[in-house]
C-alpha cells in the first residue's frame, strides 16, 4: 500500500461524514450529548471517538484498518512488525520486558531508564542487572553506560533474556549502540530500545541513526513526543525474531484498554504519514527555523548552549551567578514553557517544522531581559559520583520484598537500610535510588542537595521508606 494513504483516518473521516445514528458506546453519541460549555471545542473529535463496531476493526486482533496502517508504520520503519500503543511508550516497554523475561530471570538494563521500565521488571519478578551511565562532562550530564560496561556485563551475565537500554536520552543525546547490539547479539542477547524521544530519526539526515537501522530487535516510539501526534500515541516495533511477537501481543492486550481511543489510533495512522512524506522543502525549513530559534536563545548572557545529537533538542547550561529556577519563571511570565529543568539546565524542544509563532517568540523574548538581571547566586553544586558499581544487582529481590514491611523513617537516618521506593527527581524522572537498593551516604547527600535546589521529587512522604523484617523497627 501506498504512503499517501491513511487508511484508519480516511475510514474515520467517511465515517463520521456519513452522519451514523449511534446505538451504541461511547456515552456521548458522536458528540451529540456533552457539558454545553466544552461541546463545540470537543464536537469535532467526538465523531471520530468510535468503538469497535463492524468495520472498525479492533486494536487487539487486527485484520482490517488497522491492521493496514500498521501495516504501513511497519513498511515506513522498516519492522516485522509495529503495533499501535494507546498507552505510551510506558505500555510498550512493559509489554517488551515482560513478553521477554520471565519471573527469577536476569536482564540486563541501563540504570537511568524511565520508571516504565523499572515497573515492568517488577511486574515480570525479574533478577535485574543494572549498567551505570557514565558523567559526560561535554554536556554535564549522566547520559549512557560506557560500552566496556555493557560488555562485560554481557560476559558476566550470559545467561541474560535481554538487554534494556534507551536510546535518545531526554536531551536528543545518542551513543555507540550499534557496537552494544552487536556485543549482545554475538551471546544471542535480544536488545529492546526504548526510543521513546527518537522517532524522527527515521527520517535521516540531520538526525542520528535509528535504534531500528542499528539493528535492536524490538522498538518503542512515543510517538506522541517527537512527531505530530496525540498524547499517548506511540509504537511498538518488532525487527526481528529474537523477540516472540505473539508474546508481546499478549501483554499488550493485558496492558491496555479493551476500548483503546480510536482518535489516538488514527492519530498513529496521521503521524506515519506526516513522517513518510516529510519533503526536503520542509527539511531545509526546519532547520533553518532551529538554527534562528537558537541564535535567539543563545545572545542572552545568563546561559550557554549546550550541543545535541538531535538538532531539535535545543539545551542550555544556566550560569552559576543566575538560579535556574528564576530563569525557568522568568521564561514562563512571559509566556515560554520549557519541556523540562534540571538543576543546571534548561531543555527546549522545537518541531519538526518551520516555527510558526517566531515573532510572536522575539516579542516575549524581550520583555525576560529585567527579571533575570536580578537574579540570585546560586551555590556551585559539588557533584557527587552517584553510581560508583558500573554493574549491580538489587540487595533484595522483587520477590523477597513481598516479606519485608515497609518503613517510614528520616532521610538521615536511612543510610545502610534498602529502599522501598525508588526517588525519582522529575524531570527528567530518573530513579537516583532504586526500590531494593542498599541507601548509601551519597544517594542522601545528593537528595538533600537536590531538595534544596527545589527539585521535585516524585516522592510522596517527607522521610524514606525502606524495607525491614516484620517487628523489626
Ligand atoms: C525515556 C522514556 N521512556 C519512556 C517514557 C514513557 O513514555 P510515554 O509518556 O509515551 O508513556 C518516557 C516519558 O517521558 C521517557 O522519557
Amino acid at each position: 500500500m501506498d504512503q499517501q494513504c491513511t487508511p484508519l483516518a480516511e475510514h474515520l473521516q467517511a465515517f463520521a461524514k456519513s452522519n451514523p445514528v449511534s446505538f451504541h458506546v461511547p456515552g456521548h453519541k458522536h458528540g451529540q450529548i456533552f457539558s454545553p460549555a466544552y461541546k463545540a471545542d470537543f464536537q469535532p473529535m467526538l465523531r471520530w471517538d468510535v468503538t469497535e463496531i463492524t468495520e472498525m476493526d479492533d486494536l487487539h486482533a487486527p485484520t482490517g484498518v488497522i491492521a493496514e496502517a500498521e501495516k504501513l508504520a511497519a513498511d515506513f520503519f522498516k519492522t516485522e512488525h509495529t503495533f499501535f500503543l494507546v498507552g505510551g511508550s510506558t505500555a510498550g516497554n512493559l509489554a517488551m520486558i515482560l513478553a521477554t523475561c520471565k519471573q527469577g530471570e536476569k536482564i540486563l538494563v541501563q540504570r537511568n531508564c524511565h520508571k516504565s521500565v523499572m515497573n515492568g521488571l517488577e511486574l515480570a519478578g525479574a533478577k535485574p542487572v543494572f549498567l551505570a551511565p557514565e558523567w559526560d562532562d561535554d554536556v554535564k550530564r549522566y547520559t549512557s553506560p560506557s560500552y566496556e560496561t555493557v560488555e562485560s556485563a554481557i560476559e558476566q551475565h550470559p545467561d541474560a533474556q535481554a538487554l534494556v537500554l534507551t536510546y535518545p536520552d531526554y536531551f536528543g543525546q545518542t551513543y555507540n549502540l550499534k557496537k552494544m547490539i552487536d556485543k549482545a547479539h554475538q551471546y544471542n542477547i535480544p536488545v529492546l530500545v526504548d526510543e521513546a524521544h527518537g522517532v524522527h530519526f527515521a527520517l535521516g539526515d540531520p538526525f542520528p541513526a535509528s535504534a531500528i537501522q542499528l539493528g535492536a530487535d524490538a522498538v518503542v516510539h512515543s510517538a506522541h513526543k517527537m512527531a505530530p501526534a496525540m498524547t499517548m500515541a506511540s509504537y511498538l516495533h518488532i525487527v526481528t525474531q529474537r523477540v516472540d511477537q505473539s508474546r508481546i501481543a499478549h501483554y499488550l492486550q493485558v496492558i491496555q484498554s479493551s476500548s483503546p481511543s480510536y482518535i489516538l489510533m488514527a492519530s498513529l495512522d496521521i503521524a506515519r504519514h506526516f513522517l513518510a512524506t516529510y519533503s526536503k522543502e520542509e527539511r531545509i525549513k526546519m532547520i533553518k527555523s532551529v538554527e534562528y530559534v537558537k541564535t535567539l536563545f543563545v545572545s542572552f548572557p545568563f546561559w550557554e548552549f549546550v550541543p545535541s545529537d538531535d538538532p531539535l533538542k535545543l539545551t542550555f547550561h544556566v550560569k552559576h551567578s543566575f538560579s535556574t529556577k528564576s530563569v525557568v519563571n522568568s521564561l514562563e511570565k512571559a509566556g515560554i514553557f520549557p519541556e523540562l529543568a534540571t538543576e543546571e539546565q534548561i531543555l527546549f524542544v522545537h518541531g519538526l517544522a518551520s516555527f510558526e509563532q517566531i515573532e510572536m517568540l522575539e516579542k516575549r523574548l524581550k520583555t525576560i531581559e529585567h527579571p533575570l538581571k536580578k537574579s540570585v547566586n546560586r551555590a556551585t553544586i559539588e557533584r557527587i559520583n552517584l553510581f560508583p558499581d558500573k554493574i549491580q544487582e538489587l540487595d533484595l529481590s522483587y520477590q523477597e520484598m513481598n516479606n519485608y514491611t515497609t518503613y517510614l523513617i528520616p532521610m538521615k537516618e536511612s543510610i545502610g537500610e534498602i529502599a522501598a521506593e525508588a526517588i525519582i527527581p522529575y524531570p527528567p524522572g530518573i530513579p537516583i535510588l532504586l526500590k531494593g537498593e542498599r541507601i548509601k551516604q551519597a544517594h542522601i547527600a545528593h537528595l538533600e542537595k537536590l531538595v534544596e535546589q527545589g527539585v521535585r521529587i516524585q516522592h510522596r512522604d517527607s522521610g524514606l521508606r525502606i524495607y525491614r523484617n516484620k517487628g523489626e523497627r
